[in-house]
């Protein structure tokens, strides 16, 4: 176990110094982008706004969006260090029931800047809303790329168990030797259980969902336990991490769990003193925060939610 950086609480900066822990604007992306030294960011990670008429948003048209996205992008290249990372996590933006899978329009602004992509990851939920004229959706995407080809990649930091630790080679030069890795496996592109169980808190089981230990009052917040991931495998400690939409904060405190610098920038000011409150109760020892790694929850098949309804098991099966 590494040693904290972040013992007792710090200063919270309103503005970029360079000796800051944390730093937290209150405004827009772009100016606090402005601000910051060439190359001085580790990690870049957010979820940006989509444009799907959240409490924050106005609708404005998709081709303004990517125009004023596109904007913002190339500035952070300026800030993201010769060995860092930006990981993007986008959904779909849908129109008149036409979907627009964001990422595919992210993508070619990422390459223009010459970005290299590493992994394209999926976060699967297991719940959501239910669709009439399609199917149902249930997955968003973390664009993962690098700055350049020599990056930070900490394998080891995010290894998860392995589902068959016992199995060995069974040819070849190592012929009766374990043939996984003692620290467990590549936790690989697809991100399941923990997007499962967040989502299955607000979404489908009634009665745990305002029980999930991180829920605030934002419509989408990232589970710090995602955002841990990435800062554990693509950052060193004292690395700065930056979130240019924080919302609430869940990359802040993620990165100061784990001892990197943080940073955000967000325009909404409930928001913004969310995240002071958020990351002082982190170093009063009271934020509730779903421990990294935690088993998923599976449901037993007794609760009363995963029962077949009584009305319906009288009726006869329909044809498939
Ligand atoms: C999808 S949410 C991010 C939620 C965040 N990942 C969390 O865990 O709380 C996007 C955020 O971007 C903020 N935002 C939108 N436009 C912005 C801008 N131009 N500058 C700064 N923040 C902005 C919104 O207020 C919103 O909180």
């Amino acid at each position: 176990m590494s040693l904290p950086l972040f013992d007792a609480p710090k200063e919270i900066y309103p503005a970029f110094v360079a000796e800051a822990e944390i730093v937290l604007f209150q405004g827009d992306v772009n100016d606090f982008v402005d601000s910051l030294p060439d190359g001085s960011v580790k990690l870049i990670i957010t979820s940006p706004p989509y444009n799907l008429r959240k409490a924050y948003e106005d609708k404005i048209s998709i081709q303004k969006y990517l125009t004023a996205q596109q904007r913002t992008i190339a500035r952070l290249h300026r800030i993201l260090h010769p060995q860092g990372s930006i990981c993007w996590q986008v959904g779909n933006f849908v129109e008149k029931g036409e979907v627009f899978p964001l990422d595919i329009y992210y993508y070619p602004m990422f390459k223009e800047l010459g970005l290299f992509l590493r992994n394209r990851i999926i976060w699967h939920f297991g719940h959501g809303l239910h669709t009439q004229k399609r199917f149902s959706g249930r997955y968003e995407t973390i664009l993962w790329f690098t700055k350049s080809e020599n990056y930070t990649f900490n394998l080891d930091s995010v290894r998860v168990p392995s589902k068959y630790p016992g199995k060995r080679h069974y040819k070849g030069p190592n012929v009766g030797k374990p043939s996984g890795n003692p620290n467990g496996k590549n936790p690989s592109d697809v991100w399941e259980g923990l997007a499962e169980e967040w989502e299955s808190c607000f979404w489908e089981i009634p009665n745990v969902k305002s029980n999930h230990p991180e829920k605030t009052e934002h419509p989408c917040q990232f589970p710090v336990e995602l955002v841990e991931r990435c800062v554990l495998a693509l950052t060193n400690e004292g690395d700065r991490v930056f979130d240019p939409y924080a919302g609430v904060g869940s990359a802040l405190v993620a990165a100061v769990k784990q001892n990197r610098r943080a940073m955000g920038s967000e325009q909404e000011a409930d928001y913004v003193n969310i995240t002071h409150e958020r990351l002082q109760a982190y170093f009063n020892g009271t934020l509730k925060l779903r421990p990294i790694g935690k088993p998923v929850h599976k449901p037993t098949g007794k609760e009363k939610v995963a029962q077949i309804p009584h009305e319906w098991q009288e009726q006869p099966q329909q044809a498939r």
